[in-house]
Order: structure tokens, then sequence, then C-alpha cells
């Protein structure tokens, strides 16, 4: 917790789970109680590391973009962002709501890409000041499920990680299972499939519990 009180809650889930409507839902909700909410998001948050964002996500140049430069880039993004952006909020006493954070490097490098768990343990903990989240929504569903769901809303086509196949996205969904099961008083496991608002109920309890 620091100085102020702030707090600090992060939203993760395989693609098309539907993170930014309950990240928008949850913040709706605090603000009505009183609470001061920063939303944002990873990789982004801040003026450069929205840039790096668009290199990582949608980079489709000549070269192979290599898992040791994903992950760097990713752990870039969020070090900037947490300095920048999260910890000043935090300490100004603001309920901070990430959608995504370091557990989708262990799930998408780790998980996914087969980068070392060391490794990426060493990195989160760097780039994020070792400023954990003080509750993680990890928004569950099976991946056939969230593709139907983006390939109904998909504008402009898939970026990076949302092309790749579908064993892919199996690992990252088993990647973050794993996680929460290691920490299941950080986690709470919601199962996305589930109506949009029976899903926000179950969110609005944990935080309450919390929170208030
Ligand atoms: P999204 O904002 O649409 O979820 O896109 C972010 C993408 O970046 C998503 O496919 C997950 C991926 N990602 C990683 O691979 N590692 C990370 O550390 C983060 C934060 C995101």
């Amino acid at each position: 917790m620091s100085k102020n009180n702030g707090f600090f809650i992060t939203f993760e889930g395989p693609e098309g789970a539907g993170k930014s409507s309950q990240v928008a839902m949850l913040a709706q909700y605090l603000t009505g109680r009183m609470r001061h909410c920063v939303i944002t998001r990873e990789p982004g948050g801040t003026e450069l590391a929205e840039l790096i964002r668009q290199v990582v996500k949608s980079y489709n140049g000549k070269e192979k973009v290599h898992d040791a430069t994903e992950l760097l880039l990713m752990e870039a993004a969020r070090a900037q962002h947490v300095r920048e952006k999260i910890l000043p909020a935090l300490d100004e006493g603001a309920v901070v709501i990430c959608d995504r954070f370091s557990d989708s490097t262990t799930a998408y490098q780790g998980g996914a890409r087969n980068m070392p768990q060391d490794v990426i343990d060493y990195l989160n903990d760097y780039a994020s000041a070792k400023r954990k989240p003080d509750i993680t929504i990890l928004m569950d569903l099976p991946p056939e499920v969230g593709f139907a769901r983006i390939a109904s809303r998909e504008s402009e086509g898939f970026d990076r990680f949302e092309n790749e196949k579908i064993d892919f996205h199996n690992r990252v969904r088993q990647a973050f299972l794993d996680a929460a099961a290691k920490e299941p008083q950080r986690f709470c496991v919601v199962d996305a499939t589930l109506d949009k608002e029976v899903i926000a109920e179950k969110i609005r309890q944990v935080v309450d519990v919390a929170l208030f």
C-alpha cells in the first residue's frame, strides 16, 4: 500500500475476455463511491509507453521481432508507465485500474513464448519498482470464445499477438491460471463467459471487501 492509501487493481486475461468493459464499469462504480480512479493500460498508459505499444503490437517490417526484444519492449513500457503515472497516482491516493500488467508478461512472454521465468520475474520486479497489484482480476475464457468475439469487432485486422495460433493462446490461458493458483490471495478468477453484469457484480463484491 502506498503512503496515501492508493489502491492498485489490475485486469488480466486472454484476448477478447471483455477486460476493457469491466475496467470502465468498475471505475464508474468506484467513482460513484467517491474514489478517484485512474484508468490505464499496458503496454502503454503514457505518451512514450504508447509509442512502444504501437511498435511491439504492430511492427510488421522485414525483421523478425526476437522474443528478447519483445520482452524488453514490454518491460521498457512498464518502467516508464509505473514511474510516470502509476506510482504518482497511488501516492495521491487514487485507485489505479490497469488493463494488463506484469502477469501478462508471465503469460505471454513466459507461458506462450517460453522465455525463462526467472528472467521475467527479475524484469517484472525491476520495471514495476516491485509495486505489485493489490488485487488482480483474471478474466478467464477459452481462446476460441475470445476470438469469436474479437473477430466480429476488429476493423483493422489482427495485431502480432492476435495473429498467433490457438496453441499460443491456450498456453497464455494456462499460464494465467497457474499464476493465479500461485497467489490466490491476490487473484480473483472470474468466468468471462458469464453475462457482463454478473461479472461486474462479482468484481464489485471483491473490490468492496478489499477497499471499503
Ligand atoms: P490489448 O491491449 O489489446 O490486450 O493488447 C496488448 C497485447 O500485448 C496483448 O496481446 C497482450 C500483449 N502483452 C504481452 O505480450 N506482454 C505484456 O507484458 C503485456 C502488458 C501485453
